[in-house]
């Protein structure tokens, strides 16, 4: 049992490694991806694209790990607030990618005007990182104004 779980654990230590190498490749190389952000009303679409076709590649394996990341609750960027928030939210969240040839189109939506609102700087959140790379990942994401959060804790 004991040796199952330190497996277990092992095999999310790698993954969590794996994850984290993908997105600082990302945003060390931010300057050559391109990302548009179309507001809906409940939610958001995002099409994020490189010309560059590992970098496709590797756009495609983050978002699809994100969201099987978000599925499964196993969180990351546990200091910064709107991403805690995000995880929290998942069961709220419809989530749909689907894969362009140059890179994804994401859609985000929820029923929950309340959610709505985390979409939105969450999705604003990962396209400052396309502009600014490194720069914007050191910086926490403020929760959005009005936001009723989930989880409890200090405001
Ligand atoms: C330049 C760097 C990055 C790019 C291009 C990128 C791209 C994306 C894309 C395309 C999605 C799908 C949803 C959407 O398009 O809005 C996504 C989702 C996500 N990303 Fe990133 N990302 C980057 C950096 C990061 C970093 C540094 C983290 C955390 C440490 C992160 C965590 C997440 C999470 C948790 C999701 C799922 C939540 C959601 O889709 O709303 N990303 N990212």
């Amino acid at each position: 049992m004991k040796d199952h779980l330190f497996e277990q654990s092992q095999v999310m230590e790698d993954r969590h490694l794996y994850d984290k190498a993908v997105f600082h490749t990302l945003l060390r190389r931010h300057k050559e991806l391109r990302r548009e952000v179309t507001y809906l009303p409940d939610g958001i679409r995002a099409v994020t694209t490189s010309d560059q076709p590992d970098l496709v590649r590797l756009i495609q394996e983050h978002a699809q790990a994100m969201h099987q990341r978000m599925s499964e609750g196993f969180g990351l960027r546990f200091w910064d607030p709107a991403f805690l928030e995000i995880f929290a939210q998942a069961d709220a969240i419809v989530f749909k990618i689907g894969m362009l040839p140059n890179g994804v189109v994401a859609n985000s939506t929820s029923e929950d005007p309340n959610v709505v609102k985390l979409i939105y700087t969450h999705a604003q959140a990962v396209s400052s990182f396309v502009d600014e790379g490194f720069i914007a990942a050191r910086r926490a994401t403020s929760l959005p104004e009005g936001y009723f959060r989930k989880l409890s804790g200090e405001d």
